[in-house]
């Protein structure tokens, strides 16, 4: 297993009515990061939060917030995520007319740049971009809503970017982190993390817990120990 193993929850499942007091629970209860998912009800089918709900969190955590944009077009709201402290960007490559720009565009804004592909976009994607990619997110559900189930051939998927990234470091390139979104759960954390991902959203998984009597904490322990069996 990959010694690293990040967990992201996503606040697409928080209680939105109190998503300060939210942010800072899953810090406290041993999150890596807040995954910040933005939808425009046009790429994708439903609709979401944007910079002022960033910039409102921002004060309540250290982590970093980890946005994941599944809007079209892209290039306008990077400065705006940049401003209201966002620390990694990802994108979905469909939704950008220039792909290259749009990832020095986030570099160039002081954060960390992403790739996002659906169950159906191809690694291929990455192909020219290597040395401008921070991040990897592979889609393991259609992206839109939270509580859907993994698809399986994700993981076949995940060992082929995580040879592809390691064939990159090991030819002296910088690292790039490999993240999945969507269905991870206990249950199957094992075999995700043994096919090569290091960074593991969890939405419905964590908020799905109660936090009173330290619900978040025991999921997030049971991801690590599970991911660690594995
Ligand atoms: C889906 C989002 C995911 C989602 C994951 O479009 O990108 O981040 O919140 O939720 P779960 O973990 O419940 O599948
Ligand atoms: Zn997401």
């Amino acid at each position: 297993m990959n010694p690293i193993l990040r967990i992201a929850p996503s606040i697409l499942s928080a209680d939105f009515a109190r998503l300060g007091e939210e942010v800072r629970a899953i810090e406290a209860a041993g999150a890596d990061l807040v995954h910040f998912d933005v939808m425009d009800n046009h790429y994708v089918p439903n609709l979401t939060i944007g910079p002022l709900v960033c910039e409102a969190i921002r004060p309540h955590v250290k982590i970093a917030i980890d946005v994941h944009l599944m809007v079209e077009p892209v290039d306008a709201l990077i400065p705006l995520f940049a401003k209201a402290g966002a620390n990694l960007i990802t994108f979905h490559p469909e939704a950008s007319r220039h792909v290259d720009r749009t990832l020095q565009l986030i570099r160039d804004h002081g954060c960390k740049a992403g790739l996002a592909l659906n169950p159906a976009t191809p690694l291929s994607w990455m192909d020219h971009v290597m040395d401008r990619l921070d991040i990897v997110l592979l889609m393991s559900v259609n992206p839109g809503f939270g509580g859907q189930k993994f698809i399986p051939a994700t993981l076949a998927k995940l060992r082929e970017a995580r040879r592809r990234i390691d064939a990159h470091t090991a030819a002296g390139g910088q690292p790039i982190w490999l993240e999945v979104d969507g269905g991870v759960k206990t249950d199957n954390i094992g075999e995700i993390v043994a096919a090569g991902a290091d960074t593991c959203v969890a939405g419905s998984a964590v908020f799905g817990a109660p936090d009173a009597g330290g619900g978040y904490r025991d999921v997030m322990a049971e991801l690590r120990r599970a991911a660690r069996a594995a």
